[in-house]
């Protein structure tokens, strides 16, 4: 039998696949789907203080293989997700899920941190500085500096375990300049990639855009693998070894979720195609990847994490 379990720090998650914040996780009634599935831990919606909205609607079109959203944080609110995850982890002590938050302002994020510090919340917050889709807030991700400055005023105060949510980058200067800010700070994982940001899409019988906002959205689905799984590799060769990867991007196969731990992700997680699915989508994932590792006589996820080959080795 093979061994899908993963460990990240200190926790150990039963399988290594599960949700990306955004898809199907801003309700209890999807948060109760995935706990009853075979995800080896769910992330809540990504949170501001208050209630949101989001933005005007059509905010997301399905394409073959892939989606465009322009969905603009739409959520409960923080006290909504961090309620739901308290009780979960009274009922469940033994599990961690992740707790995903992205105030709009540094002003937010430190205002939620200090909340969650101040709860028993013992699981993992994933600090989104990716959200390509509010309105005149650009993605923080991409402003290195701010970046440091964000994480040293979380890190004066919070000292639970804490994640970034990191855009995709295509330059090989970026990973070093994201790795340099990223490695000075006690990070238990970094989660690359979220969505491309602000694709176009265009429905070519109406000749118009295919969502609102001026039609410019986060590009999810197969378009993006390449891309997820050069900032994963890329990360994952510059990062210090204590901070553990979250693969997340164009994940729709067992393969996919096999070159994500080639390239170094401890966990990898499923946004556009599980939005199509639904969380049985974990039961065929887990028949693939297990297909594939016993088919190469691997047992668990060590045995090929991070081992990728080039034509140098
Ligand atoms: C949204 C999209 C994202 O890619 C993200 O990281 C957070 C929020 C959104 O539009 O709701």
């Amino acid at each position: 039998m093979t061994d899908l379990s993963t460990t990240i720090a200190d926790r150990t998650f039963s399988n290594c696949m599960m949700n990306a914040a955004g898809v199907r996780c801003a309700d209890e009634n999807d948060l109760n789907q995935l706990i009853a599935s075979p995800a080896g831990a769910y992330v809540t919606k990504s949170a501001t203080p208050n209630v949101r909205e989001g933005n005007p609607e059509p905010r997301m079109k399905s394409l073959p293989g892939g989606c465009i959203n322009s969905m603009g944080l739409p959520n409960h609110g923080l006290d909504y997700y961090l309620d739901f995850v308290l009780k979960d982890q009274a009922a469940r002590p033994d599990k961690t899920n992740l707790l995903s938050i992205a105030g709009t302002t540094l002003e937010d994020n430190l205002a939620m941190l200090h909340k969650v510090a101040d709860s028993d919340f013992n699981g993992f917050v994933e600090l989104n500085l990716s959200c390509p889709n509010v309105p005149g807030k650009p993605q923080v991700g991409y402003d290195f500096d701010r970046v440091r400055e964000i994480l040293t005023q979380v890190f004066a105060f919070y000292d639970k375990p804490l994640g970034v949510k990191l855009p995709p980058y295509f330059d090989l200067v970026h990973f070093d300049q994201i790795a340099a800010v990223l490695n000075d700070f006690p990070l238990t994982f970094v989660n690359s990639i979220n969505s491309v940001g602000n694709g176009l899409v265009i429905d070519p019988n109406a000749e118009r855009v295919a969502i609102k906002l001026g039609g410019l959205g986060g590009i999810g689905g197969t378009f993006i693998k390449p891309t997820a799984l050069a900032n994963v590799r890329g990360l994952s060769l510059r990062l210090k070894p204590e901070i553990a990867i979250i693969g997340t991007g164009g994940v729709m196969n067992g393969t996919d979720v096999f070159e994500h731990i080639l390239c170094g992700a401890s966990m990898v997680q499923v946004g556009t195609q599980f939005g199509f699915e639904g969380t049985r989508i974990f039961k065929r994932l887990s028949k693939e990847l297990s297909a594939i590792m016993a088919a190469k006589g691997y047992q668990s996820i060590d045995d090929f994490k991070g081992k990728l080959k080039t034509f140098d080795d």
